[in-house]
C-alpha cells in the first residue's frame, strides 16, 4: 500500500434481504486521514453498507478493496485483524460487567474469565483518550448513555484499527456530550485512524467530517465538502420535494397555540402536584399540561428530567405528591396502569424501549393496541392490523409488509414502529423521550405532524431529548430542571436553542414569565 493509496475501497457491491434491496450497486472509498460522514434516509442503507465493511454481512456481488488489494471480509473477527473496527447502532456492551471487563470482550475469548478484568496497555489508553480514564471498575449500567457510546468508542480504540465506523454515536446525545464526542473523533483521527462515521444530524458536519457522502436507495448519490448547507443536504437526501420546514412547524404551532386561546382555562389534561422520587432525583415539582400543548423537559444529565419522566409516565414510584391524568389521580405503579389511564409512554433508552426480537412490525404496533382491546371484550385481529397498517403508514414506517420481523428494520424505522405502538393505544398524554432519536428528516416531519393531530384533539404531550433546537421548535412551554428542581418554566415567545442551553445552567435572562434564579457558580458552566 502506498501512501496515497485509499484504506476502504467499495466498488459496486450489491445486497438484498429477501427482495428487499438493501444496497444497490454502492461505491464509495475511504482515504487515509479523513474523517467521511455517511449520511441518508432511514432505510437508505447505510447500516447495511457498514455491516458489509465489518464483515458482518456478505455482499451479494461487488468488490472491496483494503488499500489497493482485492478482498474478501469473511467475519468481525477478520475486519478487526485486518484494521477495521466498527461501533454499531445499537449498543453492545453487557451491563452487568464493569468497564474493564467490556473492553475485554472479544480479545480474551479463549482465556478464563478471571483474566477478562485486566485491561490490556492499549485499552487503558483508549480509556484516557475517550476521558474515561478513571472509570475502569464501574459497572457499565451506571454509566449514562453519552458514557457508553465513548466507552464502545473505546473498545473499538484499543483494537488499534485503521478504519473506526461509527453508526449513529451522537443520536441520543445532548448538545454538549457531542461537543465532546467531536473532539474524542479528532484525537482518533490525529493518531491515524481514518473515519466512517453516520449520523442524521446534520448541523454537527460541518465540525466532524472531511467529506459528506449522501446516501439514497442503496447507492451514494453525492459527495459534498463539508460546509454544504443543510437545505442543499435535505434535499439530496429525501430526493426532490421533502423538506424540513421549521418555520412551517413554528407557524403550526403558533396555530394550535391561537386555536387552543379559549382553552386556556380548560381543564388541565395532566397535573403534578409536589412530586418528589424516593430517590432524591428530583424534590416537589409541580406543573399543568393543558390540552394542546407540548410541553418540553429539559435539563443537564444530573438535573432528574428522566427520572421524572418516569414518574410521570408510571414507570417509577414518587415518595411525595400527586400525579392527576385528566382529573383522575394515578395511583398506578406500572407504565401499564398509567396507560389504563391515558398515559402512552416512549421510553428514552432504546433497549428499554421494547422492541421485542421476534415479533413481527404488526405485533409490536398492536401490542399495546391489543390489551385495551381485549379488555374492552373485542377479540384483536384484523382491526388490530387494519390500525396497525394504516399507523404504519402515518409514521412512515418503510416496512416491506407488517409481517417482517421488527429487527429487520434500519434502526430509525424500528424507532418509528415504537412511536407508531404509543400512539395505537390512543392516549390523552403522550409522554416521550428522544423519540426522534435515529430518525431521518421526512420521519421526524411526520412524528411532529402526528404530535400536532394528537393535541389538536385535546390531547398533550411531555417531550424530553437531547436535541434543545428540536425542543425549541416543537415544544409550545419548557420546563428546566436543574439537580432536581424546577428552576424555569419558558413560554412560547422564550423558546430558542440559546435560551434552553443556558437554563439548563441556571443562566439566562430573567423575563417577566419565567422565574429563573441567576446563583449558579460561573465556573460551571461548561
Ligand atoms: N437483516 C435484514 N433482513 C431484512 N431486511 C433488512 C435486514 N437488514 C437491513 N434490511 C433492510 O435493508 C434496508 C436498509 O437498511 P439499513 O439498516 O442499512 O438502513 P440505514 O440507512 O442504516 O437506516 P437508519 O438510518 O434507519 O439506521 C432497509 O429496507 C431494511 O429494512
Ligand atoms: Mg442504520
Amino acid at each position: 500500500m502506498t501512501a496515497a493509496s485509499p484504506v476502504l475501497v467499495l466498488r459496486d457491491v450489491a445486497k438484498s434481504f429477501s427482495g428487499v434491496r438493501a444496497l444497490n450497486r454502492v461505491s464509495l472509498r475511504i482515504e487515509r486521514d479523513e474523517c467521511c460522514a455517511l449520511v441518508g434516509a432511514n432505510g437508505a442503507g447505510k447500516s447495511t453498507l457498514i455491516n458489509i465493511a465489518c464483515g458482518a454481512v456478505q455482499p451479494d456481488s461487488g468488490v472491496l478493496l483494503l488499500g489497493d488489494d482485492e478482498t474478501t471480509i469473511r467475519s468481525p473477527h477478520m475486519a478487526i485483524e485486518l484494521g477495521i473496527a466498527t461501533v454499531h447502532q445499537h449498543d453492545q456492551l453487557v451491563p452487568n460487567l464493569t468497564v474493564a471487563e467490556n473492553l475485554s470482550l472479544g480479545r480474551e475469548r479463549t482465556k478464563a474469565a478471571g483474566l477478562l478484568s485486566n485491561p490490556t496497555r492499549e485499552s487503558l489508553a483508549a480509556l484516557e483518550m475517550v476521558g474515561l480514564g478513571d472509570r475502569a471498575d464501574d459497572l457499565v449500567e451506571s454509566m449514562t448513555l453519552a458514557e457508553r457510546q465513548l466507552l464502545a468508542i473505546a473498545r473499538a480504540v484499543s483494537l488499534r484499527p485503521r478504519l473506526l465506523i461509527l453508526d449513529e454515536p451522537t443520536a441520543a446525545l445532548t448538545p454538549n456530550e457531542t461537543k465532546y464526542l467531536v473532539e474524542v473523533i479528532e484525537r482518533v483521527r490525529s493518531a491515524g485512524t481514518s473515519l466512517l462515521y453516520v449520523t442524521h444530524r446534520l448541523q454537527e458536519l460541518e465540525e466532524v467530517a472531511d467529506r459528506i457522502a449522501v446516501m439514497r436507495d442503496g447507492q451514494v448519490v453525492a459527495e459534498r465538502p463539508p460546509e454544504t448547507s443543510e437545505a442543499e443536504l435535505v434535499e439530496l437526501i429525501a430526493g426532490k420535494g421533502i423538506v424540513a420546514h421549521d418555520e412551517e412547524l413554528v407557524e403550526r404551532r403558533r396555530r394550535r397555540a391561537f386555536d387552543r386561546h379559549e382553552e386556556r382555562n380548560a381543564e388541565a389534561v395532566l397535573v403534578a402536584r409536589g412530586v418528589s422520587d424516593r430517590e432524591g432525583a428530583f424534590t416537589d415539582i409541580s406543573f399543568q399540561l393543558r390540552p394542546g400543548e407540548v410541553l418540553g423537559i429539559v435539563g443537564l444529565p444530573d438535573a432528574g428530567v428522566v427520572q421524572l419522566v418516569e414518574t410521570l409516565a408510571g414507570a417509577r414510584r414518587p415518595s411525595d405528591g400527586t400525579i392527576e391524568v385528566a382529573g383522575e389521580r394515578l395511583r398506578g405503579r406500572s407504565p401499564r396502569e398509567a396507560g389504563r389511564r391515558g398515559i402512552g409512554y416512549l421510553a428514552g433508552d432504546r433497549a428499554r424501549r421494547g422492541v421485542i426480537p421476534n415479533a413481527s412490525v404488526g405485533e409490536t404496533i398492536a401490542l399495546s393496541g391489543l390489551s385495551r382491546m381485549t379488555r374492552l371484550g373485542f377479540i384483536p385481529g384484523r382491526r388490530v392490523a387494519a390500525q396497525g397498517e394504516h399507523l404504519l403508514e402515518q409514521c412512515q414506517v418503510n416496512a416491506a409488509d407488517p409481517s417482517v420481523p421488527v429487527v429487520t428494520l434500519s434502526g430509525g424505522n424500528q424507532q418509528k414502529a415504537l412511536f407508531a405502538r404509543v400512539l395505537a393505544t390512543h392516549p390523552r398524554v403522550v409522554v416521550c423521550e428522544d423519540p426522534t432519536a435515529g430518525v431521518d428528516v421526512a420521519g421526524r416531519e411526520s412524528i411532529y405532524g402526528l404530535v400536532s393531530e394528537l393535541c389538536e384533539h385535546g390531547g398533550g404531550v411531555v417531550w424530553t431529548g437531547s436535541d434543545l433546537r428540536e425542543i425549541a421548535t416543537v415544544c409550545d412551554r419548557a420546563l428546566v430542571l436543574w439537580r432536581g428542581t424546577l428552576v424555569a418554566d419558558l413560554q412560547r415567545e422564550e423558546l430558542d436553542e440559546p435560551t434552553l442551553m443556558l437554563a439548563q445552567f441556571k443562566r439566562t435572562v430573567t423575563t417577566s414569565q419565567s422565574v429563573i434564579r441567576q446563583d449558579h457558580p460561573r465556573g460551571e458552566y461548561v
